[in-house]
């Protein structure tokens, strides 16, 4: 398995539409909705199988000491085989060594267990997703 950004056109299209697939589609969300204005400014992640992308995920920029991880996402049949871990240990390498102390994430109550394995702390309930979907403020520290 290859991590890395998606370059062409047809690999930013299959980017956002895994995105898309697995966050948003289910809950009947708009082509569109799996977007933000911040795209163009952030490190965006991707794990390629046989040249096809079945993980995504996004790494914010929030101030020097602190990145967000965002959009995470692995294809339904490709869960549970360590895609979803691959993504975040490279995302996590790119936070410490540009100079980041720590990482947070809003995590769904589903995958709380996921980023808990990876040494994440849940800190409080953040924000309800489409009305349904509870998150959890969650943070991990270098070191
Ligand atoms: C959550 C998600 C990104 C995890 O990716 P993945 O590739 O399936 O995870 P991995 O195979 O790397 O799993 C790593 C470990 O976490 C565990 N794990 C995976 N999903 C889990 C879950 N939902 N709850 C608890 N543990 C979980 C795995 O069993 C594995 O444990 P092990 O190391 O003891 O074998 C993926 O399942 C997904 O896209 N889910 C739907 C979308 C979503 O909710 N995204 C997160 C938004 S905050």
């Amino acid at each position: 398995m290859e991590i890395r950004e998606p370059t062409s056109p047809s690999e930013w299209a299959s980017y956002y539409a895994l995105r898309y697939r697995v966050l948003r589609e289910p809950w009947n969300q708009p082509l569109g909705s799996e977007r933000d204005e911040k795209e163009f400014d952030q490190s965006h992640f991707a794990a390629f199988d046989n040249n096809v992308i079945v993980g995504v995920g996004r790494l914010d920029y929030i101030d020097p000491s602190i990145r967000q991880i965002r959009f995470m996402a692995v294809e339904p049949s490709c869960q549970c085989k360590g895609v979803g871990s691959n993504l975040m240990i490279l995302m996590e390498s790119e936070a410490w060594n540009s100079g980041a102390t720590e990482i947070i994430l809003h995590a769904r109550e589903n995958v709380l267990g996921f980023y808990e394995k990876l040494g994440y702390i849940c800190v409080k309930p953040s924000h309800l997703l489409f009305g349904e979907i509870q998150h959890f403020l969650m943070k991990k520290k270098k070191g």
